[in-house]
Formats: structure tokens, C-alpha cells, sequence
């Protein structure tokens, strides 16, 4: 045979003539479970707002179909004495919460269990959405002169997810405008910037205000307002001037997170306004990585990667003094990812199997492997298995081996975790009358058959029993990607003889 992947192997199916369906045993799988990120809810506050339902995903796979469980905070999660506010979807573990309340921020992970074994989920925290008021301080005065540079601090209420800080402009008849001049900017910390001071900065039918912006609850928070005198200069306007200084700049050494946005930041004030450009030391700025913003202000990488990595330099100069400059190095850092992820096996008694787990992720993530949902340190002891870090192998299976494994791998950042099991089937499972049984091999119809295209299935009678022991971790193997496994002929395996052929089905 020299047919090329994904046909070039048979594909041998263990299926139960005549009955479609399978009934064959196996451990529990997640199949879907919350993200690793965070889940966020929201408690009505105003009367104007809708309760934000919230659901925290369960649904493994395994026959006799699971039972599921949930811990909260690490203790068992009775989820019934919620009332109404909180159900579970029939069949399923997944969590529906309707009416969300302050008792239900917490980590959550759930557990599905049948009598081969327990898979576990991804734990994820769920968190209460808000924003709180800023303090009720009456408006501040501030005189200045001008031409000079001036900030204006903000003391944002506090809010999770972390608001949005900004600076409006809001007219004496209410009426906000944002503020869009390249002689104000605001830094990452609310902070607002002139670069210089004019007489139409003044506050003379507006006043200058913080909003806070929750996102997620699609709210925003006004205060810290500040009424502006300007003292006009003795000079002409536009006869001052001023050198470069530095107003806001990020810190020196800038950690950014990878596929995340990523903005470095040099906020220099001075009459005229310092104009701002960006060098990368070693070589000039790598086209399309990144844009700028705040009038050159802000040098944004819209999803960060580690060819970001290195340093930024941005120089002001605006004729007057010397020009200035300041570096920042960026470093970049990863969540982990799977390389190699555990992969489900259907093994024969006897036989080895291997579960393989190999991440990537800066810092470089640990990994910790489980068994029926606890650590492995604390699964039975098993002679035959031999647990290391990037992979666990057991041997000479037993029928007792089927079970669930799982990897985390995890590094200050996040984490990633899969789940996988092994169900070691022996054969009198299979040869049980009065089902008959047997095998059937997917022949592709030629040597070019592509995915998508029409294979035979071929059914043929005994030796099923040898067939089985040869196959046996690729005969159940019909889920998901179907992988090419051995090909035929396989050495000591008598040939088979076939039926003719019964059905017609597409290559997957
Ligand atoms: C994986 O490990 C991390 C770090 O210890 C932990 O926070 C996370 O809850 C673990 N994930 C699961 C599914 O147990
Ligand atoms: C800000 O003003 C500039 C020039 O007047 C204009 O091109 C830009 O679209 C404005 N931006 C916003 C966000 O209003
Ligand atoms: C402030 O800076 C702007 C922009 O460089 C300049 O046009 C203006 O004259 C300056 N105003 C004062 C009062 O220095």
C-alpha cells in the first residue's frame, strides 16, 4: 500500500452487526467546560439594567452516561439549594445561573464520574462585574498660567474588570464630548496631560470630567471635575516656548502578554508641542507590527508577539533645549499552549499505552499530571505505570487501568489543560452473544481518495478475536480525527475475507 495520508491506512472499525449503534463502556471525557479565562456576571443595580444570566459549561462523554458534581472554592457545590436561581441542564453538568447574586463570585470546576473513572473540568473564576461612584468631591479649581504644562489626576472608583479611565468635557447644559487635541492626552492611568496651557482651555461655559467606563456592564461613572483659570501670559501667544519634559512615559522594562494589545507609551509636554517618534534599537521598526496613536504618543501592537520582543526608544524634540529620549525594552510573556496534548487510547489487555503532554509558554509552564480527577500522587499506586513530566506510560494493561488521565500545564500567566482516558477493553466485552460482532475494514474506493470522498465499508466474519488483539487501540478510534494507523498487511494477521460490501460511507 502507498496511498498517502489520511486513506493510505485502513482504518479498522470495530462495529456491532447488525445494530448501528455502539454501546461500548468507556470512562468519562470532557467534551465542553468553561475557558481558563475568567466568567463574569452582573447583579441588577439600576432599574434600567437586566440580569445577565450566567453559565458555566459542563458535558462530558462517557457510556453509562456521567454523573456530574461541582466544587466551589474547593468544597463540594450543592447547587439544588439555590432555588430556582441556579439549575442544571438536563444530561448535562453545565450550570445555568438566572439570577446571579453576590454569593456566586467563586472557583468553580466540575467533576463527571461513571464507574470507569472521573474527568474534571477547566476551573474557572467567576467574578461580579461593577462600578462603584466616585467620590462625591465638589469641583476643583485650578489656576495656571499660560503656556505652562499641567496634569490633572483621576481618582477612578474602583470597578472589576478594571474601568476605563478618561477625560471629558462636559458643557454647562450637560452635554460630553471627548476630548481630541494633540496637546492632551490621557496615560493608561487616567492622568491628563496638557503639553501646554491656552486661553481656550479655560473653563468658561464646560468643565474638564473623569468618566470611568465598564465595558461589560455598558456603563460609565462621571467626578473629579475640575474648573480651569487661565492666567494669560505677559508675551504674545505663541511667543513662549518651552523645552521638551517628560510628562508620562511606561515603566522601563514593560512585560505585554502575548496576543494581547500592547501599548508603550512617551507623553512629553513643551511650547511648541514636542512632535514624538519611535525607533526599535537595532533596527527600524518592524513595518505592520504595530501603529501609533495620541498623535505619536503611543506606539500599539494590536496583538503582541515575541518578535515584539526588545527595545523601544521615542526622542521629543521641538527646536527648543535639547531633544530627549527614553527606551523601553519589551518583554514578552506567554499563557501556555500545547504542543502535544494526551490523546483518548482503546487498548487491548497487554498492551502499552503512553499519554504525551508538551507545552510552550514564557515563563516555561510546569506540568501536573491527574488521574480520575485528583493529582496523581494520589491515584492507587500501579506498579505498571511510570509517571513522567512530559508524558505517563502504563503497561502490560489491565482491564482495571481504564480510567481518565488529564495534563495541566501551567506558568504564571494561566493555564491549559486536557483530558483524555484509556479504556482497556477485553475482549469478552465484545464477543458477548448475542450480539454479533465483528470488524470492518474502511477501504478508501482507490488509491486517491481524498477526505470527503465515498469508502466502502467492508464487513467480514471471524477471525474477529485475533483482528481484535492486533487492533485493538485503533479499532475504537472512530471519534474526531480519524488518524492513519497500521497498515495493511500487518505482519501475523491472517487475510481477511470479505463480504461484499454493505454500505458506502464518507471519508471524515
Ligand atoms: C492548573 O494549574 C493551575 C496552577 O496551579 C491552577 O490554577 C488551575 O486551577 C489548574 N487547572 C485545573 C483544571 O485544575
Ligand atoms: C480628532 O481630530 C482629528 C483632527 O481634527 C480628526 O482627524 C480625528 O478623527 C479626531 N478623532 C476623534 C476620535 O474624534
Ligand atoms: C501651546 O502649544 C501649541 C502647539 O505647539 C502652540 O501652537 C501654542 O502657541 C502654545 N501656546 C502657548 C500659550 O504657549
Amino acid at each position: 500500500m502507498t496511498c498517502g495520508y489520511p486513506m493510505a491506512a485502513l482504518l479498522a472499525l470495530f462495529v456491532i452487526f447488525p445494530f448501528a449503534t455502539s454501546i461500548i463502556q468507556s470512562p468519562p471525557r470532557m467534551v465542553k467546560q468553561p475557558s481558563t479565562e475568567e466568567l463574569l456576571f452582573q447583579v441588577v443595580q439600576r432599574q434600567d439594567e437586566n440580569n445577565k444570566p450566567f453559565i458555566v459549561e459542563c458535558e462530558a462523554e462517557g457510556e453509562p452516561a456521567p454523573k456530574y458534581r461541582w466544587i466551589k472554592n474547593g468544597k463540594h457545590f450543592d447547587w439544588q439549594t439555590y432555588d430556582n436561581r441556579i439549575s442544571q441542564q438536563p444530561g448535562r453538568g453545565t450550570l445555568v445561573v438566572t439570577v446571579p447574586q453576590d454569593e456566586d463570585r467563586g472557583y468553580y470546576q466540575c467533576f463527571a464520574t461513571n464507574e470507569w473513572g472521573t474527568a474534571m473540568s477547566n476551573s474557572v473564576h467567576v467574578y461580579k462585574s461593577d462600578l462603584n461612584s466616585f467620590r462625591e468631591d465638589p469641583p476643583k479649581e485650578i489656576e495656571i498660567q499660560e503656556g505652562e504644562p499641567l496634569s490633572l489626576k483621576c481618582s477612578p472608583p474602583d470597578g472589576y474588570p478594571k474601568p476605563q479611565v478618561y477625560w471629558m468635557i462636559q458643557s454647562t447644559s450637560g452635554a460630553l464630548r471627548s476630548i481630541n487635541s494633540s496637546r492632551m492626552t490621557v496615560d493608561p492611568e487616567g492622568t491628563l496631560w496638557f503639553s501646554n496651557v491656552t486661553r481656550f482651555d479655560a473653563t468658561n461655559d464646560f468643565v474638564y470630567a473623569c468618566s470611568a467606563t465598564s465595558l461589560f456592564r455598558n456603563e460609565y461613572k462621571l467626578g473629579n471635575k475640575v474648573y480651569l483659570n487661565v492666567v494669560a501670559a505677559g508675551s504674545a501667544p505663541g511667543q513662549s516656548k518651552h523645552s521638551p519634559v517628560k510628562q508620562y512615559v511606561s515603566r522601563k522594562n514593560f512585560v505585554a502578554y502575548r496576543g494581547k494589545k500592547a501599548e508603550l507609551w512617551c507623553i512629553y509636554g513643551g511650547t511648541p508641542l514636542p512632535e514624538i517618534t519611535w525607533q526599535k534599537r537595532g533596527g527600524p521598526l518592524p513595518y505592520g507590527r504595530f501603529t501609533t496613536t495620541n498623535y505619536g504618543k503611543t506606539l500599539v501592537f494590536k496583538y503582541v508577539d515575541y518578535e515584539d520582543e526588545g527595545t523601544y526608544e521615542c526622542f521629543a524634540s521641538n527646536g527648543v533645549g535639547t531633544a530627549q529620549s527614553y527606551s523601553i525594552s519589551l518583554h514578552v510573556e506567554a499563557k501556555p499552549e500545547f504542543t502535544v496534548e494526551p490523546q483518548t487510547v482503546n487498548a487491548a489487555e497487554g498492551e502499552t499505552v503512553e499519554f504525551r503532554c508538551e507545552s510552550h509558554g514564557v515563563p516555561s509552564p510546569i506540568i501536573d499530571w491527574y488521574h480520575n480527577g485528583k493529582p496523581i500522587s494520589e491515584a492507587p499506586q500501579n506498579p505498571r505505570r511510570q509517571v513522567m513530566p512530559n508524558k505517563v506510560i502504563i503497561r502490560n494493561l489491565e482491564k482495571t487501568d481504564t480510567g481518565n488521565y488529564a495534563c495541566n500545564a501551567s506558568n504564571s500567566i494561566g493555564y491549559v489543560f486536557k483530558d483524555a482516558y484509556v479504556n482497556v477493553l477485553g475482549l469478552s466485552t465484545f464477543l458477548l452473544p448475542p450480539l454479533r460482532k465483528c470488524i470492518a475494514l474502511v477501504l478508501p474506493s482507490s488509491c486517491d481518495s481524498r477526505r470527503g470522498d465515498r469508502a466502502f465499508l467492508r464487513l467480514f466474519a471471524m477471525p474477529c478475536e485475533l483482528l481484535l488483539r492486533r487492533h485493538a487501540s485503533s479499532a475504537f478510534q472512530t471519534e474526531g480525527k480519524r488518524r492513519p494507523r497500521r497498515k495493511w498487511p500487518v505482519d501475523g494477521l491472517p487475510k481477511p475475507e470479505w463480504a461484499s460490501a454493505v454500505a458506502a460511507m464518507t471519508i471524515g
